[in-house]
Formats: structure tokens, C-alpha cells, sequence
């Protein structure tokens, strides 16, 4: 497996398997990497045959206050576990190489980017559409896979990828649970053993919606009430549990009757910990598995 720093040595090796006849794909991270990344980088495989992981904590998508400074880097395990997953490269450049002295240019997102995270998190998606160009830029036509768990991203990065004309295919691929259905994130860490129990919560809040949805309620209320009582229960406090539209990320909340397809959204700070999940409703399998009827306490 290689390895890079430079943007230069990661555009050129993206050049040279492109010119030997290979797809390029690729999977953007800030480390700490987890079951839900090796799951991006098989993905990845599946779609390509010269697959970069990238490794960089980007200053740019926190705000002031934010967890910048704490946030886990753990390179040597992360290059560790993309060789074992079988990537063909890794990309972990400094900040100053991402970002060097003198540069200003910053990728302005739109109404996609602006409601749920956008309210609570204002120069997020700035940062995380800023990064993400760069490193497109690098890479060159390339198949590039996102986790659904950050779906308002995903589709954040669908949007710039189309307006900019870049030649990148984005695929979002499934979220990965941990087995009591709490999605994987490098946040998890954060959190002490109660707050770990807690956050069980979440998912159930999200498969109680997935259940009441399979049975034909509609009616954003009845879909979102028992979901933020739940949360409210054991959350610090709540960012958002809102419904919207699965594309354009606009919010149902006040609508009379939800979709075929509806985007719930959920974001909740456990102590220091801010997590958040969603589920496709129509779409997505409820985030716990084989759950009676109601997924229950
Ligand atoms: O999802 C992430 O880990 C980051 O937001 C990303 C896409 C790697 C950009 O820094």
C-alpha cells in the first residue's frame, strides 16, 4: 500500500492507474477509522480498482468551540486497518498542505446545506465542500463513497459534484450499527459507559418511526413526537429531530402529510458528545433489526 503527504504525490498516483487502465475510487475520512469505513473502502473496491483513503482532520468544517482539538487521531492504526481492507493507497496531508499560507478560496453551498446541521453547525458544510473539491480536484475522475449516516453531506457533496461539473461519481453507502443498532462514528469515543447506554435511544427512536411509517402513518407529528420524547428522556440536549425531503433537504416538519420517502433526521448531544443518525423512511431498513412491532424500551 502507498502512502502520501503531498497533494502532488496523490494527484500523480491517481494519474498513473488511470493511465494503466484502473478506476480510481475514493474515500474521504478524518480517521479514527471504524467498521463503518472499512465497510466504505469495500464499497469502494467493489466500484474500483485503485482505492485511496484519505486522512485528514479539516479545520475548516468546525466552528468555534467545536471538538477540533480532541478529535481522535489514531494514523498509524488507520493505515493499519486501510491495508488490511485492502486499499491501494492512503492520502494524509498536513494541514498546510491542504491549506497553504496565502490560500482563501472557500466552496459557497446552498439550500441543501442550510437547514438541520447548517442551523447548529453555520460554516460546516463550507468547510466539509471546500475539502471534498480539493481533494476531487486531486483525485480526478474517480468513483467516490460517503457513509449515509451523514446524509445531509452526502447529499451536500451529490449537489456540489453535479453544480461544479467535477467527474466524480458519489455513492452513499449503508450505515453501519453497532449490534444494538447505535451507528458507528468516530464520536462514539466520547462518550462515558452511561452515556453509551443511553444513546441506545437513538435508534430505537428512528425504528419506532420506521415501524409507525411501514404501517401507513403519515402525519409528521405522530411520526416525530414519540421520537423526541424519547430523546428528550436521556439527551443533554436536542439539535433537531425533523423530517425532510430526501433530496433537496428541505424540512416536512409543518407539512400535513409526509411523503413516500421521507429524510428523519436526528442530532442529540449525549455530555460532550453530539451524534447524529437518520433513516430514509420508504427506503431504509429500521436501524434495528427484527424489532417487534413497536422496538419498545
Ligand atoms: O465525513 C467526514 O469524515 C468528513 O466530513 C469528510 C467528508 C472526510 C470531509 O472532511
Amino acid at each position: 500500500m502507498e502512502f502520501w503527504r503531498q497533494p502532488d504525490e496523490l494527484r500523480l498516483a491517481c494519474e498513473r492507474a488511470r493511465a494503466a487502465g484502473r478506476r480510481v475510487g475514493l474515500v474521504p475520512t478524518m480517521g479514527a477509522l471504524h467498521a463503518g469505513h472499512r465497510a466504505l473502502i469495500a464499497e469502494a473496491r467493489r466500484r474500483a480498482d485503485f482505492v485511496v483513503v484519505t486522512v485528514f482532520v479539516n479545520p475548516t468544517q468546525f466552528g468555534a468551540g467545536e471538538d477540533l482539538a480532541r478529535y481522535p487521531r489514531t494514523l498509524e492504526r488507520d493505515r493499519a486497518a486501510c491495508e488490511e481492507a485492502g486499499a491501494s493507497g492512503v492520502f494524509a496531508p498536513g494541514v498546510e498542505a491542504m491549506y497553504p499560507p496565502g490560500e482563501e478560496t472557500r466552496v459557497r453551498v446552498g439550500a441543501t446545506a442550510a437547514p438541520l446541521c447548517g442551523v447548529h453547525r453555520p460554516v460546516h458544510f463550507e468547510g466539509v465542500a471546500t475539502v471534498v473539491a480539493k481533494l476531487f480536484a486531486l483525485a480526478g475522475p474517480c468513483v467516490a463513497v460517503f457513509g449515509r449516516k451523514d446524509y445531509q453531506q452526502l447529499q451536500v457533496i451529490r449537489r456540489l459534484a453535479a453544480d461544479l461539473f467535477l467527474p466524480v461519481e458519489v455513492v452513499g453507502a449503508a450505515t453501519v450499527r453497532e449490534p444494538d443498532g447505535l451507528a458507528m462514528s468516530s464520536r462514539n469515543a466520547y462518550l462515558s459507559p452511561e452515556q453509551r447506554s443511553a444513546a441506545r435511544a437513538i435508534p430505537l427512536a428512528l425504528t419506532d418511526a420506521c415501524r409507525a411509517f411501514a404501517r401507513g402513518e403519515r402525519r409528521p407529528a405522530a411520526l416525530l413526537e414519540p421520537a423526541r420524547a424519547r430523546l428528550a428522556a436521556v439527551a443533554t440536549s436536542i439539535d433537531y429531530v425533523d423530517l425532510a425531503d430526501p433530496e433537496s433537504l428541505a424540512i416536512w416538519s409543518d407539512r400535513a402529510a409526509v411523503g413516500d420517502r421521507a429524510l428523519l433526521a436526528v442530532a442529540v448531544r449525549l455530555g460532550s458528545a453530539r451524534l447524529i443518525d437518520n433513516v430514509v423512511l420508504g427506503e431504509d431498513a429500521p436501524p434495528i433489526a427484527g424489532a417487534g412491532e413497536e422496538a419498545g424500551g
